[in-house]
């Protein structure tokens, strides 16, 4: 998708590099990063320069590749995949990436590993695009009957970012939106702002914008008054977990918000690829939540008059903070998964009957 009018992916491998777009600096800078070793890939996840469950898994397969051109050494690579792992718990791609390209690398002659790993995280690039594209083909269906009959601009609510910059291209959440635009259908978007690392208004809004998308950033708890006004028609949300039974792990608050939509009767979807869907774990109590730094609750940073970047604390000084990164939205609250391969019922039956 385009940034200031120009094409870009958000990693690319060149040079015997990875390049990343930095998310930590977005939506005031647009910077292009260089991961040169497995540990600048790590680095790069844990600190969230790129966030996103598609993204983090494509990121960790380029880490490998990373590994084997510092080192072309089976137990450091073993070594990598371990901490590659470990670098964030909740979304599944990250493990589903590194056991895919482990798959593949365990066993290979070390005159060919390099080349075998590069064309396999180069796959997992290309099929991530391919799929998040078809996700925005069959969510465009939604939209587009929900236009014919309200002969009007069709109001979408998202949370957290589950755009383009969380994928490699199109997103999840938003591809559907993309493609509905792209067909001249009318189309405004709700962009939760996602407290605390404020990802809705960081880089939702941002990307949007960029595409020429209306789209209006809320405070967190505002989604509930404009569900009780009819002021939103569907909401389209991403996932960093999907359990086999349909419930879905997402940014915290979204739970909230398929509460609200509930209650006022409006469809809520879930975007995703097969990439992010669990089928090991069966209780949603078992998936390791994230909990971060509680430093980003505390401090918000922004530009000051002087358009410098500054963090501040904006708490009491004494007050200790929580900050969980992703709560479970139970299945029986999910109108239906839009996945790749189509639309279905978040449930164990409506998973197979696509995927098995
Ligand atoms: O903590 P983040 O920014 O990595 O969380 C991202 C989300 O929760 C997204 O909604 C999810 O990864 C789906 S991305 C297509």
């Amino acid at each position: 998708m385009k940034i200031e009018g120009k094409e870009y992916r958000t990693i690319w491998f060149e040079n015997n590099t990875v390049k990343i777009i930095d998310q930590t600096k977005l939506p005031h800078q647009f910077i292009i990063k260089d991961l040169k070793n497995v540990n600048d890939a790590i680095n790069a996840i844990s600190t969230m320069e790129v966030r996103g469950a598609p993204l983090i898994g494509a990121t960790a397969a380029y880490g490998l590749v990373l590994s084997i051109i510092e080192k072309n050494d089976l137990s450091f690579l073993k070594k990598s995949s371990e901490d590659l792992i470990a670098s964030r718990p909740t979304a599944i791609n990250l493990k589903w990436a590194v056991d895919r390209m482990m798959k593949k690398l365990l066993g290979v002659n070390s005159n060919e590993i390099l080349k075998i790993a590069l064309d396999e995280a180069k796959a997992i690039v290309e099929e991530d695009v391919s799929f998040c594209q078809n996700i925005g083909l069959n969510g465009l269906n939604i939209i587009e009957k929900i236009a014919e009959k309200k002969k009007d601009t069709v109001n979408i609510l998202t949370h957290c970012n589950a755009g383009w910059l969380a994928t490699i291209d199109w997103g999840t959440a938003t591809s559907p939106i993309y493609h509905a635009h792209k067909k001249g259908i009318k189309v405004h978007v709700w962009v939760d702002e996602t407290r605390p690392r404020n990802q809705g208004a960081n880089l939702t809004s941002y990307e949007l914008n960029e595409e020429g998308i209306p789209n209006t950033i809320i405070a967190d708890n505002t989604g509930g008054i404009l569900m009780q006004r009819g002021q939103v028609d569907m909401c389209i949300v991403g996932t960093d977990r999907t359990l086999s039974n349909g419930d879905v792990c997402n940014k915290i608050g979204t739970y909230l918000k398929a509460l609200a939509a509930k209650d006022n009767d409006i469809p809520f979807y879930v975007a995703l690829p097969s990439s992010t869907i669990d089928w090991n774990i069966k209780d949603h109590k078992k998936i390791p939540i994230e909990e971060r730094n509680s430093e980003e609750l505390s401090h918000v940073e922004g530009l000051d008059k002087n358009n410098k970047l500054q963090k501040v604390l904006i708490y009491p000084q004494k007050s200790k903070a929580m900050n969980l990164a992703f709560d479970v939205t139970p299945a029986k609250y999910i109108t239906g998964l839009i996945t790749e391969k189509g639309i279905c019922e978040a449930s164990e039956q409506g998973l197979k009957g696509l995927f098995k």
